[in-house]
């Protein structure tokens, strides 16, 4: 049995995390959201009703699962406390589920304001970023001045701390950016509004952790964006700001390394992007257009219409490196299934080692091996004899170049609709 299984994406996001979450969830006692904010949609369906999560991990429709936000997350009250409302009303029980790491940094609307003026800033050259404050709320973490939700527990204190990040901000937003100073009395009334409706939940999710680690019960981190989007190890400049990678599992959790028993990496069997930066399978032809379609290519967060291309392998390669990724979970199987012909990209020519700068991904040029395609339905398919015998050597061809087993296959966007080879909880 595995104990702990992180849930990642290997590629710029999108991958499916949340529907995989949810399926895995049966088997968890506990679902750990660790990096990222609500920059993330993830969504999840279950007879054909649809519920699209942000902050609130993905664990939520199963009843008995507890759902908890780590402190490598940052939080936007406003939004945290809309998602438990939505939820509520549909039925589902939220406040005496979720538990909040008291070191989780909070997005206030300094970081929002900031994040949409950079971005307006840059004209031609903006990320597309969510427009959700997460880059200047990660900064204020770094810069050690950012308030966190632990701060909500003693107003006093939080009155003084935010009168003083208050005025760094206003400085850099009426001197830098030109723009309107932000009134404190209106920022400091809503958040102690909103910290009343949150402090029942705020707690040492650390220790908690650990507590349920110790009593055996299973732990499933879930991770937000894709490897590709990392800090790090991404398309840098044009990622988010943090460490989408397993390694942040641990740090943004507080379990350790070597709690971690399995890392499930998500990927796409194309590949999609939302926002600017490098993307060296990107299709501008009708195969493009045919993914974009057949697989609803919509951003979950901002509804944008996402990019797409072909399933990049050396990239994912890299991904498996970055994560010390266990097994593989290939979704959207199904999306492939008109394709007469279908490309994976196995190498970039005129390029020696992975890109590591934007000059460099923009020199490469993709190599393609070309399989023929299965044209029939996969469509819901759940055993994996039943699966087309160009669908398998498909699969095939990703274990082989990847060194990785493939685990799950998603063959559609029900909760039910996989085949699953391997149970990365081990049973
Ligand atoms: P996440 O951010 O990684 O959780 O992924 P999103 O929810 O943003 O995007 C994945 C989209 O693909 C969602 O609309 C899912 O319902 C859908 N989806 C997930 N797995 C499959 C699949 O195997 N087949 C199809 N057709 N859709 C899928
Ligand atoms: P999930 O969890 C896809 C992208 C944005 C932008 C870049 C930086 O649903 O996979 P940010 O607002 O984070 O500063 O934006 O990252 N991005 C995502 N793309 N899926 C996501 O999350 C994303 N979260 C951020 O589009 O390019
Ligand atoms: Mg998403």
């Amino acid at each position: 049995m595995n104990q702990t299984v992180v849930v990642l994406g290997t590629q710029w996001g999108d991958e499916g995390k949340g529907k995989i979450v949810d399926l895995l969830t049966e088997q968890a006692d506990a679902v750990i959201r660790f990096q990222g904010g609500h920059n993330a949609g993830h969504t999840l369906i279950i007879n054909d009703h649809k519920t699209v999560l942000h902050l609130i991990p993905s664990g939520i429709l199963r009843e008995g699962v507890q759902c908890i936000i780590g402190n490598g997350v940052v939080i936007e009250p406003t939004s945290l406390i809309k998602e438990i409302k939505q939820l509520e009303e549909t039925g589902v029980k939220v406040r005496n589920r979720l538990l909040i790491s008291q070191a989780a940094p909070i997005i206030m609307p300094y970081h929002i304001r900031l994040d949409q003026l950079r971005e307006e800033g840059k004209g031609d050259n903006a990320i597309g970023t969510t427009g959700r404050g997460i880059g200047p709320a990660y900064e204020d973490k770094v810069a050690r001045r950012g308030l966190r939700m632990g701060d909500l527990c003693d107003k006093d204190s939080l009155r003084e701390k935010l009168q003083e990040v208050l005025t760094y901000h206003n400085f850099v937003l009426q001197h830098y950016h030109q723009d309107e100073a932000l009134d404190f009395d209106g920022i400091y009334d809503t958040i102690c509004k909103q910290a009343d409706i949150l402090q029942p939940m705020i707690t040492d999710v650390t220790a908690h952790l650990h507590q349920l680690h110790d009593a055996g019960k299973r732990l499933l981190l879930e991770g937000a964006q894709g490897s590709l989007l990392d800090i790090d190890h991404g398309t840098y400049p044009f990622v988010t700001s943090s460490n989408t990678t397993a390694g942040s599992a641990a740090t943004g959790s507080g379990l350790g390394c070597t709690d971690i028993d399995y890392v499930l990496g998500i990927t796409k069997a194309y590949t999609t992007r939302v926002g600017s930066g490098p993307f060296p399978t990107e299709l501008f032809d009708e195969d493009g257009a045919k993914l974009a379609k057949e697989g609803v290519e919509f951003g979950a967060t901002t509804g944008r219409p996402r990019r797409c291309g072909w399933l990049d392998l050396v990239a994912l390669k890299r991904a498996i490196q970055v994560n010390g990724v266990t097994g593989l979970c290939i979704t959207k199987l199904d999306v492939l299934d008109g394709f007469e012909n279908i490309k994976l990209c196995t190498a970039y020519d005129k390029q020696s080692g992975f890109p590591q700068s934007e000059a460099q991904w923009q020199a490469i040029q993709p190599v393609y091996e070309t399989l023929a395609g299965w044209q029939s339905v996969t469509r819901g398919i759940t055993n994996y004899d039943d699966l087309p015998k160009a669908a398998k050597h498909f699969i095939d061809v990703i274990e082989q170049y990847t060194e990785t087993p493939v685990a799950i296959v998603s063959t559609g966007p029900e909760r039910n609709e996989n085949v699953i080879k391997v149970h990365p909880m081990g049973d």
